[in-house]
């Protein structure tokens, strides 16, 4: 794969699509783990002399200006981060986003407004998305992809510009590529995967190839609840989409098939409501009362996931156990991060909400084998599915 290093930048202009899509709590950022993990791309451009011009998208606005997705903070901590001035004229393909391009030195850098706020981004239209392209690459020479967690979207910033300028991969992908393909051949197992998180309808698709690829698939987080339902429990008031629970009672059954154990939760933190403040129990996994919701998972499952990691080989990790976010709700990803850090595996931990958990935790990213800045990216890497971002980085 083509890096910055093959890449002759000195007084070029290039533009470098990151993933800085953090999470914020107004407009403050709870974590900067993605705009950390792009600054040795943005310095090593900058001190070769080249004029960075950055761009990536935040939440999902659909389309439209909403100032609840503005990058301004993002430029702002990204400037911190840097020790320079980041430019951000708040444009994206206008005028002025034109001009402040035109107008900075070598070693300058130009933060370009939320890419989502223009729906040719993310539209399924090549015609549409093609123009939007054309627009984002007039006004510069170069193009880095350092967005590695957006690398799974068939988006304009993503596919389409790198195929109209020269490219090159960003160290980040560089990095991410290497530690991630060592989850896709000789793999050393046992083969653990943990999966968790509230983003079940994007991830319950994956777990086909998992059961696959794992000898052991450890469930937690909402992503348990679609699974103790098929085993016909009921589930009180917790997270559940029943469309959800024959995809589950299908894994099940196919996991039974292919000698590969899917272990869910034997008991379960409960509380009426998410609230950091409401009373909370622990309950059998069966027995969860009807006006109560699963927060975490219970002591007893943390134990025998940590367990299971311990003896793992190779350890994949992308989802927290429960509502990390709340005291009451944070030991299960707790344990499952320690028995991450204290295991001989090669460990992995994905996705930016993870990423994030762990930080928040208080654990360090060097306490694992490799802390991916992609979700749904490393996912569908570890699958052995074609990245369009990587694909036309190729091209
Ligand atoms: C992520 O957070 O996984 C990436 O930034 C991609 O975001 P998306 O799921 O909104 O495309």
């Amino acid at each position: 794969m083509k890096t910055i290093d093959d890449l002759a930048v000195a007084g070029r202009r290039v533009m470098v699509r990151a993933d800085l899509n953090v999470p914020l709590d107004g407009d403050r950022i709870t974590d900067d783990g993605r705009i950390r993990a792009t600054l040795p791309t943005l310095t090593a451009l900058l001190d070769r002399g080249a004029r960075v011009v950055v761009c990536t998208h935040l939440g999902r606005p659909g389309g439209k200006q909403d100032l609840r997705y503005s990058l301004a903070p993002v430029a702002a901590r990204l400037g911190e981060l840097l020790d320079r001035e980041v430019e951000f004229p708040g444009d994206i393909v206008g005028p002025a986003a034109h001009a402040a391009i035109a107008a900075m030195p070598r070693g300058g850098l130009v933060m370009l407004e939320n890419l989502r706020f223009n729906e040719s981004e993310t539209s399924t239209d090549d015609m549409s998305r093609g123009y939007f392209a054309d627009r984002l690459a007039a006004p510069v020479d170069l193009y880095v992809a350092d967005g590695f967690g957006a690398m799974h979207r068939k988006h304009a910033s993503v596919y389409d510009v790198p195929l109209r300028l020269q490219s090159a991969a960003g160290y980040l992908v560089q990095a991410e590529v290497a530690a991630l393909g060592r989850l896709t051949a000789d793999i050393r197992r046992p083969y653990v995967v943990v999966l968790g998180g509230a983003k079940v309808a994007d991830k319950l698709g994956v777990i086909g190839s998992l059961i696959t690829a794992a000898d052991e698939i450890l469930i937690g987080g909402a992503m348990a609840f679609p699974f103790l339902a098929a085993q016909g429990h009921k589930v009180g008031s917790s997270m559940l989409e029943t469309s959800q629970v024959d995809v589950a009672a299908g894994y099940l059954e196919q996991a039974a098939r292919a000698g590969t154990e899917i272990i869910l939760p034997s008991d379960v933190v409960v509380a009426a409501e998410r609230a950091a403040g409401a009373p909370h129990q622990v309950v059998a996994a069966d027995a969860i009362p009807a006006d109560q919701m699963g927060l975490d998972i219970g002591p007893e499952s943390a134990a025998l996931f940590a367990d299971t990691i311990l003896r793992a080989g190779t350890v994949f990790w992308n989802g927290p156990m429960g509502v990390y976010e709340l005291a009451p709700d944070a030991d299960g990803t707790r344990a499952v991060a320690q028995a991450l850090t204290g295991s001989r595996a090669f460990t992995v931990v994905g996705g930016g909400d993870t990423g994030a958990a762990v930080r928040v935790l208080g654990f360090p990213d060097s306490a694992f084998g490799h802390v991916s800045t992609g979700g749904g990216a490393s996912l569908e890497f570890i699958q052995g599915k074609a990245l369009p971002g990587l694909a036309a980085l190729a091209w």
